[in-house]
């Protein structure tokens, strides 16, 4: 069969040049939005009567029966055909025959693909939305759990004030409501119709495009043919949100990595997403955790490939853009995989507590507190911070706490010391003193829980 695209080979290609420019392997996933864009494009077709109202209820009728095939797995692609667009596009004429050959009218494959990546990209980017919208009720419900679980909070990873476990994972759920925010954002430039650019100067028909546009629930239609068909922005746009989000996600998965590790022992992951070792019979290894934050490369691989790929483009369509889908594709099927991993690995482990305190109570990470206190008794901060660090220089020696020295130990640095000086470094204390806005005292980190809580139920991560 000598096909769609060509009108003036003569020669065929031989099969392995099929196989190389072929992209049916991977663009085959967006055949439902081929298909409904091929519908609204025939419907409206029929519409403008640029072809005849009955063909194009035979070809709108005849696709959707190719729809319900695919789904049923009947239908099987033909590399030869070359695409997706071009698959159904010859299955449609051997069912329906001369009116299929019509579909094409006032189209190009140029748009199609540009209007089948966006439909795609929308569907994901809700969906990856639902998933970020789990992790959250996730993260709130710990923090929630957690609002008087004291732990260490590092500076270069060395102790350094002491913050509550739910002040650590709501840091986090900052990070992921804005890559919600993002991707909602990325949606509003993906959802743009760019069906009527043709193959790069619009065409001579008349289509009405808002039609198309309604019919297929986008905002606005492409206002630039050439960019109609050029633009790939949003597709990077799309690999950038998902590369900031794997990103957050990579830092957690390395600090539940260090978490679970002997020498922290904060948390215990859950056997069922946890691994043991072929040799050592002892371990079990966060090797979800691990998995995820490997994975991260890949996506901002993605990214930088696209990047690369379009910079050197002139307008308007070049076949090098046939490469921004697998990459993409990878990108999204990583980050649906990874997110419900994530979550459910956070929502399955065992916090402890204990482990938390008494590291926190390491590393004088209430010296800070102590000069503060010093201050409040109207020494200037300069001799406090250094008052104080003597005292630190003192109990390093003798291997004590600041909590553990006497009044008379303390007074001998100072003659400003009192008994209130054992509240005011009390760990509770040093982290409930922390009232500011955007602090982790427990007053204010409630308010924020429950703010969450509306949040979630709003429209905002859907
Ligand atoms: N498979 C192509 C792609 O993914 C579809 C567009 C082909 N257009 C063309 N003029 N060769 O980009």
């Amino acid at each position: 069969m000598k096909k769609l695209s060509n009108g003036r080979l003569s020669v065929e290609a031989d099969s392995f040049t099929d196989h190389f420019h072929s992209s049916i392997s991977f663009d085959s996933r967006m055949y439902r939005e081929d298909i409904l864009g091929s519908i609204a494009h025939a419907r409206m077709l029929g519409k403008q009567n640029i072809i005849d109202k009955a063909e194009a209820e035979l070809i709108i009728s005849g696709l959707e029966d190719i729809l319900r095939d695919i789904e049923k797995g009947k239908i099987s692609f033909d590399e030869k055909a070359e695409d997706i667009h071009m698959n159904v596009e010859s299955i449609l004429t051997e069912r329906i025959g001369a009116a299929g050959k019509r579909l094409h009218t006032g189209r190009s494959r140029n748009d199609q693909v540009a209007l089948d990546i966006r439909m795609y990209l929308k569907t994901k980017i809700k969906e990856i939305k639902v998933l970020i919208h789990r992790l959250l009720g996730v993260l709130n419900k710990i923090a929630e759990e957690n609002t008087e679980t004291i732990m260490p909070g590092f500076t270069h990873l060395q102790n350094a004030q002491p913050v509550t476990l739910a002040h650590h994972v709501l840091a986090y759920f900052e990070m992921f409501s804005r890559d919600s925010d993002r991707l909602s954002d990325c949606f509003k430039r993906t959802n743009v119709m760019p069906l009527g650019s043709g193959a790069l100067a619009a065409t001579t028909y008349n289509l009405d495009r808002e039609a198309v546009m309604a019919e297929l629930g986008f905002d606005s239609i492409t206002r630039n043919s050439m960019d109609g068909v050029s633009d790939r922005d949003f597709v990077c746009e799309t690999l950038f949100c998902l590369s900031v989000l794997m990103m957050h996600l990579s830092r957690f998965c390395e600090e539940l990595v260090l978490w679970s590790s002997r020498q922290f022992g904060f948390i215990e992951i859950s056997d069922a997403y946890a691994t043991g070792s072929s040799i050592m019979p002892q371990k079990k290894n966060p090797d979800m955790a691990e998995l995820i934050r490997g994975k991260t490369g890949r996506v901002y691989g993605e990214l930088m490939a696209l990047m690369t790929t379009l910079k050197g483009l002139p307008l308007a369509y070049n076949k090098d853009m046939q490469e921004d889908k697998e990459g993409v594709f990878d990108a999204i099927d990583t980050v649906m995989m990874c997110l419900p991993v994530f979550t459910n690995m956070l929502d399955t482990m065992t916090v402890n507590g204990d482990r938390m305190l008494s590291s926190a109570r390491l590393g004088f990470m209430n010296a800070t507190d102590a000069a503060d206190w010093l201050v409040k008794q109207g020494m200037p901060f300069r001799e406090a911070h250094s008052v104080i660090g003597g005292i630190v220089m003192y109990c390093i020696e003798k291997g004590k706490n600041l909590e553990d020295l006497s009044l008379e130990e303390y007074k001998s640095f100072s003659s400003l010391f009192t008994n209130d000086i054992y509240e005011s470094i009390d760990l509770r204390e040093c982290v409930n003193r922390r009232r500011v806005k955007g602090g982790p005292s427990k007053e204010y980190i409630d308010t924020v829980i429950a703010e969450n809580k509306r949040l979630l139920e709003g429209e905002r991560f859907l």
